[in-house]
């Protein structure tokens, strides 16, 4: 697979994936401004690779701080890169991260150190997402029936992360550990994620992959030939609820009626437990051009009124588990889901209780 994103001398590069797949293009960010932009303009997308490059972003507006005011630059790096897209959580959980540590770590030291302690981080933030994926894909391989077809919605792969995945990571690991497989990837209207990224990906791995309209997956999932949905996800709020691409929730309902499991892999920097449920999930609001446009082509008559939302939210009542780095979180979520994200104790707090 290529390279989603990567820190190089000359910035932040990015393999565009407005462009995929009818050309493979990498977009160079040299400003903050620019990582903004390819955030805001879908150059780069998918919550983990959104937060990476927050992250990045952060450190590489850092690396042209001015000797004067730097605390009020910083807060101005981090407020813009937080100001593109609202729903996906890693963002603001990536950009948290760097305010610690610019404020816990390294305030008023050399601008030097504050300098290579945030670029340090950013690749530490990005070292850590791959992994992270591995992980989400051993938990999730198990999960997932030999023999049958998984379906997906929207793109939660090496495109969508820093590398691997999160649920096409569920789908390589179980490819890997032998099980014979194939994949259903939903178009996903309006941006086409699964047409244009999913299918290109997995065809990058030789997985078996098979094209379908959004309004087909109900006819599948009644078929009895789709084993499981696996999806990735924006938010999930401390009850389970689940923001990911708008068409999940009904895929989600359509898996019930038809009692395929439905599964949702995301890292832990994914939950937002804060949240009660997914009714406080802000949801991010796209140009009316991507629903009225095909392609930059018109689909819809002039004047046509439209509603775009990026994201619906999946109730944690449709959600079979919770596939994460550190395990499979099933209902209750209220329960299983802080258990899973505190930290385990260490040997020497727990000795002795
Ligand atoms: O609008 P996008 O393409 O950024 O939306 C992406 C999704 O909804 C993904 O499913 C989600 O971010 C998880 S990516 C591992």
């Amino acid at each position: 697979m290529l390279d989603t994103i990567r820190w190089t001398e000359s910035g932040v590069i990015m393999l565009d994936q407005t462009a995929l797949p009818r050309e493979v293009r990498f977009v160079t960010c040299a400003t903050y401004v620019e990582v903004a932009d390819a955030i805001k303009t879908m150059i780069i997308r998918g919550a983990p690779a959104i937060g990476v490059a927050a992250a990045m972003g952060v450190a590489l507006g850092m690396l042209k701080a001015p000797a004067d005011g730097v605390d009020a630059y910083f807060d101005t790096v981090c407020r813009t890169l937080a100001a593109t897209r609202p729903t996906a959580v890693n963002l603001f959980w990536a950009i948290d991260r760097m305010k610690r540590l610019y404020y816990e770590k390294v305030h008023r030291r050399s601008i030097k150190e504050v300098q290579t302690t945030l670029v340090n981080e950013a690749l530490q933030v990005y070292l850590e997402d791959i992994a992270i994926n591995k992980a989400i894909g051993r938990h999730g391989a198990s999960l997932v029936p030999d023999g049958k077809t998984v379906l997906t919605h929207c793109n939660a792969g090496a495109l969508a992360t820093a590398g691997y995945g999160t649920a096409l990571g569920v789908i390589r690991a179980a490819v890997a550990s032998g099980k014979k497989i194939d994949v259903f990837a939903d178009e996903t209207r309006p941006f086409l994620q699964g047409a244009r990224l999913t299918v290109w990906e997995l065809q990058q791995d030789g997985i078996r992959t098979t094209l379908i309209t959004d309004n087909m997956a109900g006819h599948f999932l009644h078929s009895g030939r789709i084993g499981c949905v696996v999806v990735g996800a924006d938010r999930i709020a401390a009850n389970g609820d689940v923001a990911n691409k708008v068409g999940t929730y009904s895929v989600a309902v359509l898996a019930k009626e038809n009692n395929v499991p439905f599964y949702v892999a995301a890292p832990i920097s994914t939950l937002d437990l804060t949240l009660a449920s997914g009714d406080q999930i802000p949801i991010e609001q796209r140009p009316a051009t991507e629903v009225t446009e095909v392609f930059g082509v018109r689909v819809a008559p002039d004047g046509t009124d439209v509603q775009n939302p990026a994201f619906d939210i999946t109730p944690a009542r449709y959600v079979a588990g919770i596939i994460t780095e550190k395990g499979v979180a099933r209902p209750p979520y209220e329960e299983s889901l802080p258990a899973l994200s505190s930290p385990r104790p260490q040997p020497s707090e727990s000795a002795g209780r």
